[in-house]
């Protein structure tokens, strides 16, 4: 990961959707859903009706435009550039297996879409704030992770969720470089149950597209972007902390916690502020993202840990 300049395509601050428009937008679709009217979500899919979810009013803002932040990525399985969108096509997320193991009641192997059928959708609005230094809004639907981690079962033992991507170098080209594959991240059960953890099935009001990490991905909005995995195929409880895949690749870059702070640098470059893409500006970075009324208390008495890289 590097810094990131801006890039001439990216469009000027009066181009991003108003609020209100995206809302209309919203309820344009949900009106068309309630008539029957089709192609809401991708030909195929069995949870065309999901979407939109409801709308959760805690979480609300003013979305990047969706044609900006869906072109301007990191999948790294997908290449190192943020123009992942192309090669990610060769992702097919359906079937699609989820192997949920470990410190649990029963491991059990499930198709993605019978999980998401169990849980209940809605849409929350939340910042992304990569360790780029660089920022969106975006509208993700999905389920909570506490509903996941209260389905599993996981027994008292279980101290912390490891969850991976899908391995698969001849679809995933990326997959071919010398970074330590497969992708994997994790979380204490702590902030797994954490009402701010959001297991991303769609985005934009509709299902997840491959690029966004379909059929689902990780999305916690308090730490940098990294750590809100995608297209993932394992979930593992266990009571050991798990190496991350950019711990692997960089220790001294990059740790287990990753929580937002504009006073940490990064080694090689300054937190204190964001580029907004799809704008012209930067704006402050806000201590946990700006979440920390949700999440602040996590962290009491692990001030001695490494807690913003
Ligand atoms: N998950 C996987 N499997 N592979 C990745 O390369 N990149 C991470 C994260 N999740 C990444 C990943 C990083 S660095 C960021 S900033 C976010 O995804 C970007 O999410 P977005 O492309 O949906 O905006």
């Amino acid at each position: 990961m590097n810094i990131i300049h801006r890039k001439g395509w990216e469009i000027s601050e009066r181009d991003v959707t108003p609020e209100h428009l995206f809302l209309n937008r919203r309820s344009v679709l949900k009106g068309s859903a309630a008539l029957g009217l089709g192609a809401i979500a991708p030909a195929g899919s069995a949870l065309s009706a999901t979407y939109p979810a409801p709308a959760n009013a805690k979480f609300t803002g003013t979305p990047t435009p969706e044609d900006v932040a869906s072109r301007y990525n990191n999948f790294y399985e997908f290449g190192l550039t943020k123009r992942a969108f192309v090669a990610a096509e060769a992702l097919k997320p359906r079937p699609w297996r989820i192997k949920v193991d470990g410190l649990i009641d029963k491991p059990f192997e499930i198709e993605a879409d019978d999980l998401i059928g169990k849980m209940t959708l809605e849409e929350r609005i939340y910042r992304l704030r990569c360790v780029e230094a660089w920022s969106m809004v975006i509208p993700w639907t999905g389920f909570t992770l506490k509903q996941l981690v209260e389905f599993a079962k996981p027994s008292a033992s279980a101290k912390y969720i490891r969850f991976e991507t899908f391995f698969d170098p001849k679809v995933a080209s990326g997959q071919r470089s010398f970074f330590p594959w497969p992708y994997v991240e994790g979380l204490t059960i702590e902030e797994a149950t954490n009402d701010l953890s959001l297991m991303v099935t769609g985005v934009y009001g509709k299902q997840l597209p491959n690029v966004f990490g379909a059929p689902l991905r990780l999305m916690v909005p308090w730490k940098y972007g990294f750590k809100s995995i995608k297209s993932i195929s394992r979930i593992s409880f266990t009571d050991t902390r798990p190496q991350t895949f950019w711990e692997a690749a960089g220790p001294g870059e990059y740790g287990f916690w990753a929580n937002v702070n504009p006073q940490v640098p990064h080694p090689r470059w300054s937190q204190a502020s964001e580029e907004v893409v799809g704008t012209a500006d930067r704006k402050p970075t806000q201590i946990f993202n700006g979440y920390g009324e949700f999440v602040a208390d996590l962290y009491k008495g692990l001030e001695g840990e490494k807690l913003y890289m």
